[in-house]
């Protein structure tokens, strides 16, 4: 019976759901709130809490699809990618859950129902796995079930490891819920080589394994003690690729139709006819992980999630290359996976054009290098000769200079039958470290290498203030007994309120005073464990094992602690704003600003910037008391703080709270209330990298000054324009005068004679009805002797204007004239004998009108 993908997919989420269990739908690639995981690896991870007792839902049964990455962490299997018939860096595991309702006896027989009654298995190609001391497990098997003794296999511990190390006990990482578990594998037959589970051929691809129940009975803590679940569980997991593979009737899951479309799409786009080529099927499973990656938020960078992706992600390019790729290609193959997930592709579907954008970015970005990195990795491992193994330098090299992860490295190493020298890199790395750890922490060479032993002990979370005694100084890098007057040195204390840079949040200044002198703190940095004060000795002396006042500039440590609770109020509301996926990528907290570097992939608009802030606002004046709280990094977790992926935390942690609005480990110094904060104010926004963006806030009364500043440079541009504005129109003004002068002196010609008197009948268009006077009055001194009409078409109206010489008026009247033409152009008028204005709205009828003047003034003059 054939059955696609999609059609696995779904008659399992049914059969489940007719057992009543609740559809549960998959969960981000990563993991929420807990940084103990790179990658969601099963589909139990989600419940996680549930099998521990913390997490009551109101179902008990559940069933998934769930998206997963096996790439670094405790489940691996990157490197075995292209070179297995199973193995994926992503993957879907089906699964049902169980959550102290039903154990092994319904597990066993939905399992079994569901493998040879809906999917109508052969019986006899399947075996099945127990742990080896599970008695109850193998009865049910072999009793209930009726499967014969000889292929029910008990797997025990690893030879030479720790108890439990084996592959029949379940465990999601070093520590959380686990337990016994049973394996049903299937057989694909003697034609393909590889032994029963347990033999010394058990990693052949012959028996396969297609589905792993597992018996939640403990959880793991740090320390290896297993203690009890509330209620034994279930917890189950099928691959869905090997699953389809068998329903295909195909070997490798590279056969199964997801895949051949994806193969298919990658040769197409590389322009590479023999799709049976491993690199294609590589290059097929890691569009997979990266593609869905990224949906889920991660972004290619240089360290923890980030840089698996990143390392996956060239590690497709190096494939393509080796098929003689031209340019990017990677990112064209997102959107033949969207479609070839079925219902599991819609949100890939929907971020389609942001994930080909990200893959396209980074695979040109390494694309400049990778050609001179491949062309030094291949003669270095042309002159190896019979060493088998590439020296850590040579890795770390191609890592360091052309970007080559050494995984990548190991890769093109391992086609060759060559192996790295995995310790050497890590040294070369390790050392690398110290240097830009060095580097960062200093400004000056000379102190990189200072040593000092102290451990200084911080008590600045409470006060500002507090004495203690000079343990060292150092001037240049080296150690002195004693400071004069104008020495710039490093102080180290036995004790100190200062707080040394760390979690983004700077260094305090202040001042160490004693009797006999000022040491100026400019800056606090970690020096080992000791606090260095960085500053200059401003008067009298200071020497070694001499009683200060160690005095922290307390306005500029308030300063900072609004900023960094600030920042806590930033990071959540952001990620209640623009979405989950926003996670911290570093922070400076200083006294006159903070700084949030965050991964987003686009610009925020002006909405949602007003958004946050708005949100910051409220929560502000919602005026939270700012809660610490000294906690093991478990209850940490279970209370939801958030944590940085990568960051080592101590067993001991702290929290910090702000009401429910945002719960965060951080080691630094806040302001008691939120309130405190006083006002909050987005400076800036702008993109860092590709997919990280930074924002740069104010608080307090420097928001207040930014938006006094801000509103100001409004005032100022709005008095600019207008003086603008007023300057233009008495330009425009005089302008108009110089036309109407020009036009009187045009018009001039115009002037005729009737019955021996002059005569000026005219019509302009568009002058300024004001200049009409002005015309008029040089018509009348021009001509000395006569009369005058001059009309003005402007604004769809017509304005008109008569004149006539004192001479005339006993002849004609300027007014009567006016009258006349008013009544034929719609409008009424009259005025004096000499001058008389009027308009009218009938434009139409002007040209008539004007032609009536010389038959009315001939039988008047
Ligand atoms: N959590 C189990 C596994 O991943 C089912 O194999």
């Amino acid at each position: 019976m054939y059955m696609s993908t999609d059609e696995v997919r779904n008659a399992f989420l049914k059969f489940f759901e007719s057992k009543g269990h609740q559809i549960v739908d998959s969960s981000s690639l990563v993991p929420h709130d807990d940084p103990t995981l790179l990658f969601t690896n099963a589909g139990m991870n989600q419940f996680k809490d549930c099998f521990l007792g913390l997490e009551k839902r109101n179902y008990t049964r559940a069933t998934t699809a769930q998206r997963c990455v096996r790439a670094g962490g405790k489940h691996n299997d990157l490197e075995n990618v292209g070179f297995t018939a199973r193995h994926h860096t992503f993957f879907e595991m089906l699964g049902n859950f169980s959550f102290g309702d039903y154990f092994k006896e319904d597990a066993i027989s939905f399992a079994w129902e569901f493998l040879t009654e809906t999917l109508k298995l052969p019986k006899d190609r399947l075996l099945v796995t127990v742990y080896e001391t599970d008695d109850e497990a193998f009865e049910i098997w072999n009793k209930q079930i009726g499967i014969p003794a000889d292929r029910i296999v008990r797997i025990g511990d690893k030879k030479g490891g720790k108890p439990y190390e084996s592959d029949n006990f379940w465990q999601m990482g070093d520590t959380g819920p686990c337990g016994p578990c049973t394996e049903i594998f299937y057989d694909h037959g003697e034609h393909i080589w590889g032994g029963r589970p347990g033999s010394p051929e058990e990693d052949g691809d012959r028996f396969i394994e297609i589905w792993n129940n597992v018996f939640m009975q403990f959880n793991r803590h740090a320390d290896g003690t297993m203690e009890p679940l509330p209620k034994p569980s279930v917890d189950t997991g099928m691959g869905i690729e090997r699953i389809s593979a068998i329903m295909q009737g195909v070997h490798s899951n590279y056969e199964i139709d997801v895949f051949q479309r994806l193969i298919k799409a990658a040769a197409d786009v590389i322009g590479y006819e023999d799709l049976s080529n491993q690199s294609l099927r590589v290059i097929a499973d890691h569009i997979r992980s990266c593609s869905f990656l990224i949906v889920d938020g991660v972004m290619p960078s240089n360290e923890g999630r980030g840089y698996v992706l990143r390392r996956i992600i060239r590690r497709a390019v190096r494939h393509g290359n080796k098929l003689g790729a031209q340019g990017a290609f990677f990112y064209k193959l997102v959107g033949t996976l969207a479609s070839v997930m079925g219902t599991a592709g819609e949100e890939l579907k929907k971020q389609q054009a942001v994930v080909e954008k990200v893959l396209r970015i980074e695979e040109e970005n390494f694309g400049r290098t990778l050609e001179r990195g491949m062309t030094i990795l291949t003669e270095a491992l042309d002159n190896l000769g019979d060493e088998k193994v590439l020296d850590g330098e040579t890795v770390f090299k191609l890592y360091d200079t052309y970007g080559f992860p050494a995984d990548l490295t190991n890769d093109v190493a391992r086609e060759r039958e060559f192996a790295i020298d995995e310790e050497g890199f890590e040294k070369a790395m390790e050392a690398q470290r110290q240097r830009a750890r060095e580097a960062g922490q200093f400004g000056t060479d000379y102190n990189a290498a200072i040593k000092v032993d102290t451990d200084t002990e911080f008590c600045g979370y409470i006060s500002t203030e507090g004495s203690s005694s000079v343990a060292a100084m150092f001037v240049e890098g080296a150690e002195v007994e004693a400071l004069s007057a104008g020495d710039k040195a490093i102080v180290v204390l036995e004790q100190t309120p200062f707080y040394a840079e760390s979690g983004g949040q700077c260094g305090d200044a202040g001042v160490l005073k004693t009797a006999a002198g000022i040491f100026k703190v400019e800056d606090t940095q970690k020096l080992g464990n000791a606090i260095a004060h960085h500053g200059e000795l401003v008067e009298g002396v200071l020497a070694k094992g001499d009683e200060v006042e160690a005095i922290v500039d307390a306005q500029r440590r308030t300063a900072i602690s609004l900023n960094h609770s600030a920042t806590h109020l930033l990071h959540a509301a952001l990620r209640k704003v623009l979405g989950e996926h926003v996670t911290q990528k570093g922070s400076l907290v200083k006294p006159d600003s903070l700084r949030f570097d965050f991964s987003h992939l686009e610009a925020m608009t002006k909405a949602e910037i007003k958004e946050v802030e708005r949100l910051v606002n409220a929560q502000i004046r919602t005026n939270h008391v700012i809660e610490t709280n000294v906690m093991d990094i478990e209850s940490a977790k279970a209370k939801g703080a958030m944590a940085l992926f990568g960051e080592k935390y101590d067993d001991e942690v702290r929290v910090l709270s702000m009401g429910e609005f945002s719960t965060e480990l951080c080691g630094g110094i806040h302001a008691s209330n939120t309130g405190d904060i006083g006002l909050f104010k987005i400076i800036s926004e702008s993109g860092i990298a590709a997919g990280i963006r930074r924002i740069e806030a104010v608080t307090g009364e420097a928001a207040l000054d930014a938006i006094e500043t801000q509103a100001s440079q409004y005032e100022d541009k709005l008095s600019d324009a207008a003086s603008k504005a007023k300057s233009l129109e008495k330009e425009i003004q005089q302008l108009k005068d110089k036309l109407a002068a020009v036009e009187s002196a045009n018009i001039m010609g115009k002037v005729e004679e009737i019955a021996g008197t002059k005569v000026l009948v005219t019509a302009l268009e568009g002058a300024d009805s004001k200049n009409l006077r002005t015309m008029m009055d040089n018509a009348k001194n021009q001509m000395g002797s006569g009369i005058a009409f001059i009309a003005n078409v402007a604004d769809g109206k017509v304005g008109f204007i008569a004149g006539v010489t004192k001479d005339l008026t006993g002849k004609v009247k300027a007014g009567d004239l006016v009258k006349m033409v008013a009544e034929q152009v719609g409008g009424k008028g009259g005025g004096r004998p000499d001058m008389a204005q009027a308009g009218g709205s009938d434009v139409e009828a002007l040209p008539e009108a004007l032609k009536s003047i010389r038959s009315w003034l001939e039988e008047r003059l």
